[in-house]
């Protein structure tokens, strides 16, 4: 940081109850892409280089203060207890650190996650370059319909902020609203904060007020047009959460094409913040990435496939399959249709096929389960194939066991290995197979009866039936 650089103090206001979301969980915990709405915009101010980060919560918040601190442990958190306005959860968030007069404040909204680090440097750059009183984040909109209108002066610095319920009609016509994001310098904001008063229709502390009492005093306000209105976008129910997990995907989506990924159909993909994707991954329609994933080059995802918290290296290919907590080798081939849980492991050129789920096992470089198992607490070794239909009995009812298959091997069709037991490096088992004492390397493993075909059974107990018919037909024609 520069010699001469001032301070900066972050403030989040956060303690509205939120109740348009009609939800148990607290709005600023609600999710965007992987990140909850507080984590969105504590994400955005981690750039500013922060000397303090005060976050306001309400009462009963003792959720939103353990997702702050899963944040960033040095956060300091304070409870309003009860709704005093903006103005007063600014006060008693400055009561709690040392702020010097020439610290830069900057204030941000708990429900606004869209908003970058970029512009929030930016803001700040204002304030201090024109050694203004503060300057604030606005935006045009359409329909500015429950925001605080900003009115400028000839000089276009602003005079003051009013509230809609407020303002008069004229007022009411300006399409220029306040974002509730501020950059202050700090001795201009404890003064005007002293001087707030609840004079408006809801009896609150108004922190717009102190943009008027700043500028009387005969500092400059100065106005940020936001590039994007985005930016200010405030959720405040389930139908602005929608909106705004669809600006952030699209925010995401941009992000990694221009960086190398093909997205067949973005707007149907859906992938977190937490997600790392190389150059030169394919992504079809209808994807959901998210957790920490990442994904090695050259691999093709989709379509309808959730990633959650996997790691994909170079080159593999998954269609159509759900995954959570595996890790997907060099060039491994996961579904159409596959079911992979955490702890799954594929190795380099492994393959799991359509209907096979997988829990807590290793399939080692270049084996397959192609089709329609159930592969739970096994190790695979490298190059073994698993036939059609096989199951690992891991579960006796009480505890989970381990069934451990070597290299090279070869499970018949429709096998089922009772756990626990290991099938040695080189041996084979025979398709129908119930395992159930360990087979040694090379050998070939019989668990199953001898056949035996009673002749004439079908003529002598059901005699006259389709099926007695066609078999005396069978015999007659030899
Ligand atoms: C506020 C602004 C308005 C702006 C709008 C942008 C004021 C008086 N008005 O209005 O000019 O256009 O945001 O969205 O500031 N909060 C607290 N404690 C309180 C009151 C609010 O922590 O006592 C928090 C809320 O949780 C929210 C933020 O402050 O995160 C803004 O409060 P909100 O009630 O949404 O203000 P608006 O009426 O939308
Ligand atoms: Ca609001």
């Amino acid at each position: 940081m520069a010699l001469n650089q001032p301070q900066t103090i972050a403030i989040l206001l956060a303690a509205g109850e939120g109740t348009r979301m009609k939800s148990d969980v607290p709005k600023v915990l609600h999710s965007i892409l992987g990140r909850t709405l507080i984590g969105h915009v504590l994400a955005a101010t981690d750039s500013l280089g922060a000397h303090e980060r005060v976050v306001v919560v309400g009462a009963k918040s003792d959720q939103v203060i353990e997702e702050i601190a899963a944040h960033d442990n040095s956060i300091t958190t304070v409870v309003q207890e009860r709704r005093g306005g903006t103005g007063h959860a600014v006060r008693i968030a400055l009561e709690t650190v040392e702020v010097p007069d020439g610290a830069v404040v900057v204030v941000l909204a708990g429900d606004a996650p869209l908003i970058t680090d970029a512009t929030l440097n930016h803001l700040v750059q204002v304030c201090q370059n024109a050694n203004a009183g503060a300057a604030v984040l606005t935006a045009d909109v359409d329909d500015p319909h429950g925001y605080g209108r900003v009115i400028r002066d000839p000089d276009n610095g602003i005079v003051k902020i009013v509230e809609e319920k407020d303002a008069t009609d004229e007022e009411r016509e300006v399409h220029e609203v306040n974002s509730s994001i501020y950059a202050f310098e700090a001795k201009a904001l404890k003064s005007a904060l002293a001087e707030i008063k609840p004079n408006n229709a809801h009896h609150e502390e108004y922190l717009t007020d102190a943009i008027e009492i700043i500028r009387a005093s005969g500092k400059k306000v100065i106005p940020v047009v936001a590039h994007d209105y985005f930016e200010i976008l405030g959720v405040n129910d389930r139908i602005q959460l929608a909106e705004a997990t669809a600006i952030m995907r699209d925010r995401i989506n941009l992000e990694l094409m221009a960086s190398g990924v093909t997205l067949i159909d973005p707007p149907t993909t859906l992938i977190d913040v937490t997600v790392t994707i190389e150059p030169d991954v394919t992504i079809k329609p209808g994807c959901q990435i998210e957790g920490i994933t990442t994904i090695g080059r050259g691999s093709l995802i989709g379509p309808d496939t959730r990633l959650f918290n996997c790691t994909v290296d170079a080159d593999a290919v998954i269609i159509k399959s759900e995954c959570d907590g595996a890790s997907i080798g060099r060039h491994a081939h996961v579904g159409p249709y596959s079911f992979l849980r955490p702890g799954a492991h594929l190795g380099d050129g492994a393959k799991v096929g359509s209907f096979v789920e997988v829990k807590n096992s290793t399939i080692g470089a270049g084996s397959k389960v192609p089709h329609l198992s159930y592969i739970g607490d096994a190790t695979i070794g490298i190059e073994s194939n698993i036939g059609a239909g096989t199951i690992t009995a891991n579960y006796d009812g009480v505890a989970k066991h381990q069934t451990v298959i070597g290299d090279h091997v070869r499970i018949g069709s429709d096998n089922i290995l009772i756990a626990p037991v290991e099938v040695g490096d080189g041996a084979y088992t025979a398709a129908g197979s119930a395992i159930t004492e360990n087979v040694p390397p090379g050998a070939m493993g019989v668990g199953r009866g001898q056949q035996r075909n009673i002749l004439g059974w079908v003529g002598r107990k059901r005699a006259g039936s389709d099926s007695a018919k066609a078999a005396d037909q069978a015999s007659k024609s030899k």
